[in-house]
């Protein structure tokens, strides 16, 4: 890309990210310009799964598309939540200890590797209720914890690693669930549908394969 740079193409992120140049005038580092381009693929990949399993849960639970298709913006994040909480994605977040600290019993050397249990602390049923139903309408009323929805990791977004791109993440699960509502019809051939939970990041067996797609005639 740096040495055959196009000349016509829209301003892509590729592109951006390998062409820019510093106040000195200089290219971004190797390296550095790696990591900033999977930081644009890695979010696209992601949500693109998310996506998925909202398409996965419209199917699974089709009592939800009239509301969805025909309802408001907040009962699409209550069930984009509950997708978030429900289906399984990136089970675990990974570091290691930087310094010794104990935390109620748990003694944490230095340099102990650490696993935070995301899929199983959105399954605990110390902080939700029957926490293996598909519930939308428990977000409703639900005590916004920074602890206990933690699909995209915990804490604080500031103050911590939390993922930042949650917000983005969200509207762009209810947009999905606008197009695949109003946008179009579709049919649901037979299919594994089947998710691993020993896969990481997991998706459905079969991904998501639609049949018969028609262009809704009048999307509202
Ligand atoms: C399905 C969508 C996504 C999932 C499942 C996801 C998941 C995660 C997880 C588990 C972490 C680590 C949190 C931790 O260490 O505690 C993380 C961090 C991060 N995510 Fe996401 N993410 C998603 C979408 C996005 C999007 C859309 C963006 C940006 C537009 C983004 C940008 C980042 C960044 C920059 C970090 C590093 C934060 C830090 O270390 O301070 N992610 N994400």
């Amino acid at each position: 890309m740096r040495s055959h740079p196009p000349e016509s193409d829209p301003v892509t992120a590729l592109q951006a990210i390998s062409q820019h140049r510093d106040l000195d005038g200089n290219l971004m580092d190797k390296k550095i310009a790696a990591v900033e381009i999977i930081n644009v693929l890695r979010p696209t990949v992601a949500i693109a799964r998310y996506a998925t399993f909202a398409a996965l849960a419209l199917h699974e639970h089709p009592e939800y598309r009239q509301q969805l298709r025909d309802g408001n913006n907040d009962d699409r994040e209550l069930f984009t939540q509950e997708v978030r909480r429900f289906y399984p994605f990136f089970p675990f977040a990974a570091a290691r200890v930087k310094q010794a600290f104990d935390w109620q019993d748990f003694h944490f050397p230095a340099g102990r590797r650490v696993l935070l249990d995301l899929y199983g602390t959105n399954h605990d049923a110390r902080a939700w209720e029957d926490p293996d139903t598909f519930q939308p309408e428990r977000f409703r009323h639900w005590e916004d914890s920074p602890f206990s929805l933690i699909p995209q990791g915990g804490g604080d977004f500031y103050l911590n690693h939390r993922c930042p791109g949650e917000w983005i993440t969200i509207v762009l699960m209810m947009k999905t669930l606008v197009f695949l509502t109003r946008s179009i019809t579709y049919e649901v051939p037979p299919q594994d549908l089947s998710v691993s939970l020993s896969q990481m990041p997991t998706v459905p067996e079969s991904r998501f394969i639609i049949s018969d797609v028609v262009k809704a005639v009048s999307p509202v």
